[in-house]
């Protein structure tokens, strides 16, 4: 099967941060993949903005490099390298200062009536300096759109600030926040999975659905994001974004259709019927210590001593009549064992078995999706073992990826940022979080984080599926982890 590819209208994009680390290793990539695949119009216009001194051919040069390292073996076509180097230009500007905003009009003559969309890949305490700062540049009209990164604040009362500077320049369908998860494949195909087969909702319940487990294990440390990561932790980083989003698209109701804020609406209840987490034992926090050839978070971060968490597990409640009794167990960590992501919906065994003893025991049923490194959808099955020698019960995959009965087994998967680059063009906040959603969010962790914030997070071994404790709180419940596959 043939990626559909509906090319988009022309279009200018300023890339606020083009030089910075996301920028070159993700949003140009994305660009040069969808001029590979046929999306980007001819007349799109990419402008990057920092500080440094540069002209739009170093720039060029600067992204060339950044395809060489981050663009795999496609960004070698040298037609559309070329081409799409040609789409670049670069106009220095420090965003804090009322100099040289009219270099960036110039550099975008005729927008009228055409998409423009502002990518914020900065620091966030110049959000409010890049959105006054466009906005008295005339660069703005109905058409623009501004994307945020996140995070998006590090508590409630400054992601309402953040809000706030946002809605005094635009209109919230102008503004795109992102949460790269929900650009990844899988995770939309928990929507399709979901909401396109009737064959899971009567069964997503309470009354068959066991518990439900999301994990995203990385195998990386915090390395050059120590400033960044200090004082943040995995709880603000990853638990109040990715893991949330992931754990609304499992339990929200099926929306009325696919469309924005029918999606956030549904979201945003799952948000706010979350219990608060009180039971100190519903919560783990670790920080790696030192292993054989692995530096210990604190010399990652070069501090002498933080109470940062670099791994959590949690026990999540989402109070209402569908998850009742259903716990939503979340994990996080850096530098474990292998890095895996995945939603597993557990579901409850078979109410009685006819089997003999002899036959073995029926596993439960396991829905997982796998997010990474490989995007996977399986479902753990009980079956007879094949052969003769009467009825014995073994455990089996049903593979349901149909990656190969669809031919894409072949397929470049895009990468997140590619799909929701594209979203932003089009105009289209499916995937993207509303404002209320990311205080809701926040309002939650806000709740969990001054409680805890302050305590020594428990150490664990690089490597490791992070620190007993996390064994400890799914063991209690009679129930245990998902292992960490290595890859
Ligand atoms: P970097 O520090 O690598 O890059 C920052 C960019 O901002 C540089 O291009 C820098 O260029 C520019 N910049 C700094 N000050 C100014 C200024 N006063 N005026 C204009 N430009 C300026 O950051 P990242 O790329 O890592 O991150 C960017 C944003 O994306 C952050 O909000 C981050 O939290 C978020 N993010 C990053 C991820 C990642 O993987 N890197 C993942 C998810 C979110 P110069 O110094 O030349 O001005
Ligand atoms: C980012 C976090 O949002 O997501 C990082 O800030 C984390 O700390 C990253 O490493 C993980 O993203 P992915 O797509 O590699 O799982």
């Amino acid at each position: 099967m043939v990626a559909r590819i509906v090319p988009v209208d022309p279009f200018d994009l300023v890339v606020f941060g083009a030089t910075g680390d996301l920028a070159r290793r993700k949003l140009i990539p994305a660009l040069y993949h969808r001029m590979h695949d046929g999306q980007m119009p001819e007349g799109a216009r990419i402008v990057g903005v920092a500080r440094a001194k540069m002209d739009r051919d170093a720039f060029r040069r600067m992204a060339a490099e950044a395809l060489d390292e981050f663009g795999g073996e496609v960004a070698r076509d040298t037609e559309i390298r070329d081409r799409f180097l040609r789409t670049i230009d670069y106009v220095p500007l420090d965003v804090t200062s009322h100099e040289g905003w009219d270099a960036l009009k110039a550099a975008l003559p005729d927008g009228e009536g055409r998409v423009r969309a502002f990518y914020l890949s900065v620091a966030p305490r110049f959000f409010g300096d890049i959105a006054q700062g466009v906005h008295e540049a005339g660069l703005t009209d109905a058409h623009s759109r501004i994307v945020i990164e996140k995070p998006l604040g590090h508590d409630l009362a400054s992601a309402r600030e953040l809000n706030g500077v946002f809605a005094g320049h635009f209109e919230e369908h102008q503004i795109f926040r992102i949460d790269h998860y929900l650009g990844k494949e899988t995770v939309q195909n928990l929507m399709a999975l979901r909401f396109a087969n009737a064959l899971f909702e009567p069964l997503w319940n309470g009354r068959h659905i066991d518990h439900v487990q999301i994990t995203v294990a990385e195998k990386v440390g915090v390395e050059g994001r120590g400033p960044y990561y200090d004082g943040i932790g995995a709880m603000r980083d990853m638990v109040q974004n990715h893991l949330l989003q992931l754990l609304c698209l499992v339990a929200m109701e099926p929306p009325s259709h696919f469309e924005p804020d029918a999606v956030r609406d549904e979201k945003l209840k799952v948000l706010r019927a979350l219990a608060p987490l009180t039971d100190p034992d519903a919560l783990v926090r670790g920080q790696y210590a030192n292993g054989p050839g692995c530096p210990s978070y604190l010399d990652d971060a070069e501090r002498g001593a933080s109470n940062t968490e670099t791994f959590i597990a949690l026990k999540a409640e989402v109070a209402n009549w569908r998850w009742s009794g259903v716990p939503f167990y979340l994990r996080t960590g850096k530098r474990m064992k292998s890095r895996v992501s995945e939603v597993a919906v557990v579901f409850k065994c078979a109410p009685h078995s006819i089997f003999p003893a002899a036959s073995g025991r029926a596993a439960q049923n396991v829905l997982s999706l796998r997010l990474q490194p490989d995007e996977a959808i399986k479902l753990g099955m009980t079956i007879k073992e094949p052969g003769p020698g009467g009825m014995r019960l073994a455990p089996a995959i049903l593979d349901m990826t149909f990656a190969d009965k669809l031919g894409a087994s072949n397929m470049r998967m895009p990468d997140a940022y590619e799909r929701l680059v594209m979203d932003v063009i089009r105009g289209d906040q499916t995937l993207f979080m509303r404002g209320d959603e990311v205080e809701a969010a926040w309002a939650w962790v806000d709740a969990i984080t001054a409680r805890v914030d302050d305590e020594p997070p428990a150490l664990y071994e690089p490597g490791s599926a992070g620190p007993d404790d996390a064994l400890m709180l799914m063991h209690r419940d009679g129930r245990r982890w998902r292992e960490l596959v290595q890859q």
